[in-house]
């Protein structure tokens, strides 16, 4: 069993299973090195999915959250199966949008006669049912990394968005295309019409959900302020899923696709603080340093994806295993009315270019 190998045994015996069952491990940043190690591909969630697009495999493994495997169902090809090592990887900020709740802000702007104005456009952290519903709404779907260019694809055809569910990353990429603050509101889900007059959603121009990231909201402007004093010269670079106060002292805002590229792009001895998952940031500190490049976290109590986290090698063996001997086990399967809109979306994303 799994459970009874070494780390190297482990290793081993999750190649032969992979070979085995024509099976494709992909492996988000965040996910602890071990993880890594015996991935096929490791990206970000916009290159994840570009991933799945194009695999051949039979069966995708996809060390990551929910979101991130129904997405790589959702564009898998016919008779892919994806699995997730283990079912609790979900993702608070896409439990802070629920369908029906979604459904009813809709509504409500078909009421005051915005909808028809709005595109519904979703970031990758959502249920494939949120996306579908963007999708049938003439919608899309974006990540961190191509968030601009969805913007934009937005609003060439209409002149309001409503962009779920991170509010953080929505405020900061419409800040960044020069939309004022005051013309960005932000929708609260339990509040009645949003807790917004129809004046201001009228006057809005991007309606944001109150959806945030538990891990780097966390992240403060104090915390920039105070590495700044103690390393002198240092680099300061967020994930946009940041604050907006963050973001605006930061020397530069990222995926982590773009994080990992800056400072590999960096001279030798160049620092960085870096304002996202911890684990990322420990890999990147132990690989750069070596070439004289130093990188540390922006707040040293360090912010943990735990959900990500949840996804072992012994799960991933378990998962493996369990399939050579013909039972599919955490098999993610969106249903086919879902998957037709949701690819509608995500297809939609995927040709914007980054
Ligand atoms: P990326 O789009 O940078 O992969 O981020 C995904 C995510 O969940 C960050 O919290
Ligand atoms: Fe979700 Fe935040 Fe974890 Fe990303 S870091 S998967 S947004 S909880």
């Amino acid at each position: 069993m799994a459970i009874a190998l070494d780390m190297l045994g482990l290793e081993a015996e999750v190649h032969r299973l992979k070979k085995a069952l024509n099976a494709v491990i992909l492996a988000h940043y965040y996910q602890e090195s071990d993880v890594q190690d015996v991935a096929d591909f490791v990206g970000d969630s916009l290159a994840l999915a570009q991933e799945a697009a194009k695999t051949s495999a039979d069966t995708i493994v996809f060390c990551g959250v929910h979101f991130m495997a129904e997405s790589a169902d959702v564009l898998g090809r016919d008779g892919q199966q994806v699995l997730l090592p283990d079912l609790n990887a979900g993702c608070s900020m896409a439990d802070m949008a629920e369908i029906s709740q979604v459904e009813a802000c809709w509504e409500a702007l078909e009421r005051v006669g915005l909808a028809t104005d709005t595109i519904p456009l979703t970031y990758m952290n959502s249920t494939a049912a949120i996306k579908a519903f963007c999708g049938e709404r003439g919608g899309l779907v974006c990540t961190s990394s191509n968030a601009k260019g969805a913007f934009d694809w937005g609003f060439s055809r209409n002149p309001k968005l409503l962009f779920l569910p991170d509010q953080h990353l929505g405020r900061n990429t419409g800040f960044a295309r020069g939309i004022p603050l005051d013309e960005m509101v932000v929708w609260d889900p339990y509040q009645l019409q949003g807790g917004l007059t129809a004046e201001r959603l009228r006057k809005a121009k991007v309606i944001l959900w109150k959806g945030h990231c538990s891990v780097h909201q966390r992240f403060l402007p104090e915390h920039v302020e105070k590495v700044r004093a103690s390393y002198p010269g240092i680099q300061v670079i967020v994930h946009p899923e940041c604050r907006w106060e963050v973001c605006q002292k930061a020397d530069a805002i990222g995926s982590t696709e773009r994080i990992i590229e800056v400072i590999e792009k960096a001279p030798e001895g160049s620092s960085f603080a870096v304002g996202t998952e911890i684990h990322l940031v420990n890999r990147l500190s132990k690989r750069f340093a070596s070439l004289g490049k130093r990188v540390m976290t922006l707040d040293d109590a360090g912010c943990l994806c735990t959900t990500m986290y949840r996804i072992s090698p012994q799960h991933l063996a378990w998962a493996l295993e369990n399939l050579v001997e013909g039972r599919v086990v955490n098999r993610i399967k969106v249903e086919d009315d879902v998957k037709q809109w949701a690819r509608v979306a995500l297809d939609r994303m995927l040709e914007i270019k980054v």
